[in-house]
């Protein structure tokens, strides 16, 4: 499909971060990817431009009643020197359910996949070549119609911003995180919008999490909004747990984000014939699992953060810790595997990457 988009480059480009520097999220490139809908054009307008501020009216939906929705995704480079995007199409259907749920208008999938290959097209030496490094993107979508009675807005805006980054945790290679098991707040409730990826959902999770740093942990584990015994997911991550020989990730069931890295990890355990479930976990059964020594690793998984494996938890006044604080050998197997297929290391027989034509 043809789409037409301008493309108005910079007259100032940036000086290029040191790839040690980069961290997460801290930097941003050159060029956005920017698109407007009207109730009467539609989408319009889509346009690569320099890197800038929105005009947005003071009175924008966005700014008020928080619709807002966002999606992360990376582009790789290989160390055959090809760039590589990692389910794109997944990434469109669920920024897709969640603009439902919000009640916002999006694009079809040609554009939102052209808005990702444009933007990385054009920003090109912005995608890092370092081992753990890669060029992030993030599709945002908003409601910017000035209007103050709460509905859905009927003007909207679409863009993509692209920052290099490295590992979520400070690190650019696997290492273990400490998570606090959160029994005061909850992320989500039965019936909300916890499934989408709503700006809202991380601002609902700031308060936690900002509790869990001043304790000395990375993140927070969410247990369910009702009863606090049924493990959700973690800060930034889905989470899975392996006990015994099984590995059990909680299901998704409306309160969970269905993560493209969760997907993904779910079906190279099917390929590796590792017995996985996806059940309901409690908070007491991977306690009591610990005890007899069944708990043999705990890792998340997402976007940003990869794999991570978890090398503790804090429950009320424990510290429980998992593998000896080590990396798990399935947690350093999965990360192997996965970032082999992200980076062009070994074959990708399930077609999960999209190579960037230059
Ligand atoms: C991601 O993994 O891409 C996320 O969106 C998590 C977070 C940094 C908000």
């Amino acid at each position: 499909m043809d789409i037409e988009i301008a493309i108005e480059k910079t007259d100032n480009p940036k000086p290029l971060p040191s790839d040690e520097s980069f961290g997460f999220g801290k930097y941003f490139t050159d060029h956005m990817f920017i698109t407007e809908y009207s109730k009467l054009l539609g989408w319009h307008a889509p346009r690569i431009v320099p890197y800038q501020n929105l005009r947005l009216d003071p009175g924008a939906a966005v700014l008020h009643y928080g619709q807002a929705i966002f999606e992360g995704m990376k582009a790789f480079r290989g160390t055959d020197g090809k760039i590589r995007l990692f389910r794109p199409e997944m990434n469109w259907k669920r920024m897709k359910e969640s603009a439902e749920r919000l009640c916002l208008e999006f694009v079809d999938l040609p554009v939102f996949i052209e808005s990702l290959l444009r933007l990385v097209r054009t920003d090109v030496h912005w995608v890092p070549s370092k081992a753990g490094t890669a060029l992030y993107l993030r599709p945002t979508l908003i409601g910017s119609e000035a209007f103050l009675g709460v509905r859905a807005a009927e003007n909207l805006m679409y863009y993509v911003i692209a920052s290099p980054v490295g590992g979520y945790y400070g690190s650019n290679a696997i290492e273990p995180v400490k998570i606090w098991v959160e029994r005061k707040y909850s992320r989500a409730a039965p019936g909300g919008m916890g499934a989408a990826k709503a700006g809202g959902n991380y601002a609902a999770s700031l308060k936690a999490a900002s509790e869990a740093k001043k304790r000395g942990f990375a993140q927070v584990l969410w247990l369910d909004a009702s009863k606090k015994e049924y493990v959700e997911e973690v800060g930034t991550m889905n989470v899975f747990f392996k006990i015994g020989d099984t590995v059990i990730t909680p299901p998704l069931g409306g309160t969970i984000l269905p993560g493209i890295t969760r997907d993904s990890v779910i079906q190279l355990l099917r390929e590796s014939k590792t017995p996985i479930e996806e059940r309901p976990i409690s908070l007491s059964e991977i306690l009591e699992a610990h005890k007899t020594g069944d708990l043999k690793e705990v890792f998340g998984t997402g976007t940003a953060a990869s794999i991570s494996p978890v090398g503790a938890f804090g429950v009320n006044d424990e510290l429980i810790s998992i593998n000896g604080g080590k990396v798990g050998t399935l947690s350093s197997e999965l990360y192997q595997t996965l970032t082999d297929i992200q980076y062009g290391r070994r074959p990708d027989p399930l077609g999960w990457t999209m190579e960037v034509s230059l």
